[in-house]
């Protein structure tokens, strides 16, 4: 598929949803050569419309959609809608970008951060290419540049994670319960496992059989499958709170080489994708509403020693779930695909 002059038929499955509206709001941003964009939901959203570049795209549904002739298809409607239709798109002759966790574990799936690991979605005998999971993707860019030079053993991550990060309905409930319980009025948690607004909630995705829950495993699994190295230790926790975009992580890692906060520091200025942000002042330090939410870095700070170990190094690492977290590596991939790779 390498062709700089070429145009593509894109797909968004999902592009009513949180992160395919901003899918389709970076293809435009970043002019990926779109040929003709194929529109997709549920048959409630069909007949819709949505703006691209100032013109109306109607929506189609999915379930009644020939795939024949789609270039790219990026998925991002949920891991059923992933597991029915991406290996028919695949099928069909498609790349399929899928922003699912479906897939992200498979030995013949590639998972890729963009600024990581992109000569991995060249070997994609499926034609499905996984993007991870917002959490494990923020931390990537930031720690594969430590990683490659100072040898990462182990990872101590405990995730603060918006509720954009659950959909459309998490942004509702945060904002439903936020207004109820000003008016003085009872809420009713739907979305959530408890009530989120002013509060938090240290539950996302199942519980699984060692006591952790999926989304804590995500962190282990894909760390391990980006870095290419399964001998990385990695000790999540992940929390739900009520900030609407953008997740943010406090870091611990011991590595094998010592660094200290300026070698840290001097590293990830140069670290694609990573902007650092980092003066011990008021504000010298990035937030998901000051920094993250609707741009594109990950942003990286509190860079400090870890003085309870002889080589441990803390940060404060917080970017656009949405964006880096989903949308913006999947278009990202979608012009590595694009350019031959
Ligand atoms: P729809 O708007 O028609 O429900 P979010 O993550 O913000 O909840 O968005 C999920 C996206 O996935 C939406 O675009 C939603 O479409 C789409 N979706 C959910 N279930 C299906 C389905 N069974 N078939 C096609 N699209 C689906």
């Amino acid at each position: 598929m390498s062709n700089q002059n070429r145009s593509f038929t894109v797909a968004i499955v999902g592009a009513t949803g949180a992160v395919g509206e901003v899918m389709l709001s970076i293809l435009a941003e970043r002019d990926f050569p779109v040929g003709k964009l194929v529109l997709l939901a549920s048959a409630r959203s069909a007949g819709t419309q949505v703006d691209f570049k100032g013109q109306k795209v109607d929506v189609l549904d999915l379930e009644t959609f020939d795939p024949t002739g789609v270039d790219i298809a990026l998925f991002s409607a949920g891991g059923s809608v992933s597991k029915e239709y991406a290996p028919k798109f695949a099928a069909a002759g498609a790349v399929v970008i899928d922003n699912s966790s479906t897939f992200r574990y498979d030995a013949d799936v590639p998972l890729v951060v963009s600024e990581v690991n992109p000569h991995a979605a060249k070997n994609r005998p499926r034609g499905i290419i996984a993007n991870p999971n917002c959490s494990t993707m923020q931390l990537m860019p930031v720690l594969a540049p430590i990683h490659r030079e100072y040898g990462i053993e182990r990872i101590n991550v405990a995730t603060y994670q918006s509720v954009s990060g659950a959909g459309r309905s998490g942004l509702e409930e945060l904002g439903r319960q936020t207004a109820q319980l000003l008016a003085f009025q009872d809420i009713e948690p739907k979305k959530f496992q408890a009530q989120i607004a002013f509060n938090l909630i240290p539950h996302i995705d199942e519980f699984l059989a060692n006591g952790y829950t999926k989304e804590e495993m995500k962190l282990v699994w894909e760390t391990r499958k980006i870095l290419e190295d399964d001998s990385i230790q990695v000790n999540p926790t992940a929390v739900r709170v009520p900030v609407f975009y953008g997740h943010s992580e406090a870091v611990n890692i011991e590595t094998k080489k010592k660094i200290s906060p300026e070698q840290a520091r001097e590293l990830l200025r140069a670290a694609p994708g990573v902007e650092v942000v980092d003066e011990h002042k008021a504000g010298g330090y990035p937030t998901p509403v000051t920094h993250a939410s609707g741009r594109d870095p990950v942003f990286v700070g509190r860079i400090r020693e870890d003085f309870s170990h002889p080589r441990g190094l803390n940060l404060w690492v917080v970017a656009d779930n949405i964006r880096k977290g989903a949308a913006l590596n999947a278009v990202q991939l979608a012009e590595l695909v694009a350019n031959g790779g």
